[in-house]
């Protein structure tokens, strides 16, 4: 049996693996641990799955390793959302704990640091985001010059005026159904911008041999091509079970029809288009923090962060968030952070900056 802690059980990650394992879909789990930030609902899940629960912040890292210590986890499903995932993935890493990681920001900021800190304990970072968790696959045995990028578009890719966007409307992701932080940050594109900078760091691919197409159907979750122009993609129904239980037990590991085939003999289609700066402004700037080194990460991670909330909570416009988080990194940021205090330093700094032009 594999024990599993899940930091952030609550939320949309962490529901789906206890729905997995709730309904049998994952035989192979047993729930070592529970945490989450404040919701009610977490003692109640506690009793569900017989396993110890906290409420706990991820920046505490005393309070992360004390937790870890006490439910003795094979693997950790890091599934908190925003910035303060970092630390906790750093204490696992440091701990030599294999990590499931669906919070993207650990990579985009913790970068080299947590890479080779896990690199050192033998702890795996294991991608659980669709689009990694495709490539991650895709690499076993193979080697590509080119990864793409597969993004739904959103639900304005037909709406260029976002004037007048509602939360509701920008909530109202067309495929997916996910947390309030990174719905919004699908809308802005500001989603995929994080999964290329931390493809380029997971895969070690430059960001000219990364691409992002638009694919409205999320069937096809990313894709790699090889030197001889070959195509390798990945393809299911947008589920996050499969990415979560592939990650948590490996492929073929008795995990069976976690999701539904795809209809191939009644027929399905499947699209792709290019996407547009002006329409996308923050995966452009992305782009860009991922060649500015690591504080510009840092910085697009921790100011994009605080202007989704400060959307969220009705202080700026939707059409305001590209232009604060570019004023925020149009300041200097060191291009090399070594250390979690640095990285914690520049994001908060970030934060800062960015929350005064909210
Ligand atoms: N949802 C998806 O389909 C999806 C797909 C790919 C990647 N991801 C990534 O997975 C991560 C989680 O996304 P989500 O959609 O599941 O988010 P979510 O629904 O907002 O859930 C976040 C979880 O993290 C906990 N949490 C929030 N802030 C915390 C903190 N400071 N310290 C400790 N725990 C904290 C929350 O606890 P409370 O409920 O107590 O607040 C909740 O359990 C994000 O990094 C996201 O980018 C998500």
């Amino acid at each position: 049996m594999t024990r599993l802690l899940i930091l952030g059980a609550t939320g949309s990650i962490g529901t789906t693996a206890l729905d997995a394992v709730r309904n049998g879909k994952a035989e192979g789990i047993v729930i070592a641990g529970l945490a989450a930030s404040s919701s009610p609902s977490l003692p109640g899940l506690g009793n569900e799955f017989n396993a110890p629960y906290a409420y706990l912040r991820g920046c505490d890292t005393a309070e992360v390793r004390a937790f870890i210590k006490e439910t003795e986890p094979d693997i950790i499903l890091n599934a908190i959302a925003g910035k303060e995932g970092l630390p906790a993935s750093a204490a696992a890493a440091e701990m030599g704990i294999d990590i499931a990681l669906a919070n993207k920001e650990s990579v985009v900021m913790g970068g080299r640091f947590l890479l080779s800190m896990a690199k050192q304990s033998g702890s795996r970072i294991i991608p659980v985001d669709s689009e990694h968790s495709a490539i991650y696959h895709l690499l076993k045995g193979r080697k590509a010059r080119r990864l793409i990028l597969t993004a739904s578009g959103g639900p304005f890719i037909d709406r260029r005026d976002t004037g007048g966007v509602t939360v509701e409307e920008a909530l109202a992701h067309p495929t997916w159904k996910m947390g309030k932080k990174i719905t919004i940050d699908s809308a802005t594109l500001a989603n995929k911008g994080l999964e290329v900078m931390e493809a380029s760091l997971l895969f070690g691919f430059p960001p000219e041999s990364i691409e992002v197409t638009i694919h409205r159907q999320s069937v096809v979750h990313s894709a790699i091509e090889t030197e001889e122009g070959a195509v390798y993609a990945l393809m299911s129904p947008p589920d996050m079970s499969l990415p979560i239980l592939t990650a948590i037990l490996g492929e073929g590991h008795g995990l069976r029809n976690i999701v539904q085939p795809l209809p191939f003999s009644s027929g399905f289609s499947l699209t792709f288009s290019g996407w547009d700066r002006a329409q996308f402004p923050m995966l452009g700037m992305a782009y860009d923090a991922l060649r500015g080194g690591d504080g510009m990460r840092i910085a697009y991670t921790a100011a994009d962060e605080a202007v989704v909330n400060a959307f969220l909570d009705g202080r700026i416009a939707f059409s305001d968030i590209p232009e604060i988080v570019r004023q925020t990194l149009s300041a200097p940021y060191p291009a090399v952070c070594s250390s979690l205090g640095m990285i914690m330093e520049v994001s908060s700094e970030a934060s800062m900056a960015a929350e005064a032009l909210c």
